[in-house]
């Protein structure tokens, strides 16, 4: 079995027992051996850090996983002799999430921690930080693989791929969701359901169904199936029945864009009462969660962790390191550079699609086209999130203002700017780049 050095960036995070549970499914199952791991997370953070530390080496001991598991604040440390490194960071912590969904809010827009101006707000922040990584990744382990699944993931990943010469592609955990709903709806294993995925992170969708060999794309639309495993009542009856037409299913944040009015209704009567944004409801989840790993007797996953969002997201990290390691080919949804995968979005830009994935990465599967009903809109999101890429970047405010004004969700130049005043305020800690800038 090969073995490999696995460096977890945001190594702190309530969600890394699941990820090294995984890990240790691959060991016992004989495909990789994560002989060493170093999780890294930044110094406030070395508290959270030190307590799922402790619990992960209860639980990967009583599974009977041998390894080293460290813990460290020194990034370079840790990236010596890694051979994959997973960046999952949430720069700024939960409080800057919590503004990135209470900010647009303000401004009558849907404040979400990845669609729109809080996903906005979220990628100046973590795109700079990931650059970081990828550059000190290139002098401390210039072979290894970065899996990025901090958020907003696509961004980050465009900005990794077109800015760094470190081998990189992200990771999401919504298509894998779609399969597991369509395997369990089909009643067979999900190693056997393979789907064509086309299109953005957080704005793909499924386009085809297969189960082994058998095209089984009908059987899904043209059955009750579609319904349960749409969540049809994100979208209401009518938007269900058009979607079932056309042959696709959205990744759910879709409803963000074609049931606006009702999104933003739900978001402020959550804050105007107890239950608060999601950012909110997440940290008292985590308050669980850690108390929870902290007790010496837990040694494994405990079940509070389902109520976080991103269920199998190791599943997707873990198959594709394992395809890479051992040469045997998988096919997951990833997200990558184009290469004329995803026709009508340019051969340069980072997509997420099906992929083949092999000793050499992964490779974009060729989609048909997506129906024109959501083209459109996935072209436009596609030209908020490059100039989101080059405004993180640059620090060019111009740009800044530019890509708001480009986001579907965000009505015009007014709330733009009003936005962008208030993101750059709030976040001034984390943004040198736009430093004493104003629009
Ligand atoms: C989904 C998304 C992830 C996101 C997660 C949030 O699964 O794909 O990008 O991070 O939900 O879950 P949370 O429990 O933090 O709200």
């Amino acid at each position: 079995m090969k073995e490999i050095k696995l460096a977890i960036l945001g190594g702190g995070s309530s969600y890394t027992p699941e990820l090294l549970d995984g890990v240790a499914k691959r060991y016992l199952e004989g495909e990789f051996h994560a002989k060493e791991i170093v999780m890294v997370d930044i110094p406030e953070g070395r508290d959270r850090m030190e307590t799922v530390a402790s619990f992960a080496r209860r639980m990967l001991s009583k599974r009977g996983m041998p390894c080293s598991l460290t813990t460290t604040v020194n990034r370079r440390e840790a990236f010596d002799g890694a051979s994959f490194v997973i960046s999952q960071v949430r720069v700024g912590g939960m409080l800057s999430r919590r503004k990135d969904e209470h900010i647009p809010l303000k401004h009558g827009v849907i404040g979400q921690e990845t669609t729109g101006a809080g996903g906005f707000a979220n990628a100046l922040r973590t795109i700079p930080v990931s650059l970081e990584f990828a550059r000190e990744m290139q002098d401390r382990c210039p072979d290894a693989w970065l899996l990025n699944f901090s958020n907003p993931s696509g961004l980050v990943t465009e900005a990794l791929i077109r800015y760094s010469d470190t081998k990189t592609f992200g990771l999401c955990n919504v298509p894998i969701g779609i399969r597991m709903g369509v395997a369990k709806a089909l009643g067979v294993q999900p190693s056997q359901v393979s789907m064509d995925v086309s299109g953005l992170n957080h704005l793909s969708f499924v386009t085809g169904i297969w189960v082994g060999d058998h095209d089984a794309t009908v059987t899904i639309f043209d059955s009750p199936l579609f319904d349960e495993y749409l969540k049809i009542e994100k979208y209401g009856a009518r938007m269900g029945r058009f979607l079932k037409r056309l042959r696709v299913i959205p990744a759910s944040y879709l409803s963000y864009y074609w049931c606006t009015e009702r999104a933003l209704r739900e978001q402020l009567d959550d804050l105007s009462g107890e239950k608060g944004s999601r950012a909110d409801e997440v940290m008292r989840i985590e308050r669980d969660l850690f108390q929870m790993y902290a007790k010496p007797e837990n040694a494994d996953l405990p079940e509070a962790l389902k109520k976080r969002g991103g269920a199998y997201y190791s599943d997707v990290a873990l198959n594709s390191i394992s395809a890479i390691v051992n040469n045997r080919p998988v096919v997951e949804a990833l997200n990558v550079v184009n290469r004329g995968s995803v026709p009508g979005i340019s051969a340069g830009s980072v997509v997420e699609v099906s992929c083949m994935v092999d000793a050499r990465g992964p490779h974009p599967l060729a989609q048909k086209p997506l129906p024109p009903e959501v083209m459109g809109l996935v072209q436009q999101v596609k030209a908020y999130e490059s100039l989101t890429v080059e405004a993180a970047v640059t620090g060019d405010i111009e740009k800044a203002f530019f890509a708001l004004l480009n986001h579907p969700l965000i009505p015009g130049a007014d709330t733009a700017q009003a936005l962008l005043k208030d993101i750059l305020e709030a976040n001034k800690d984390y943004l040198p780049r736009f430093a004493g800038k104003a629009f």
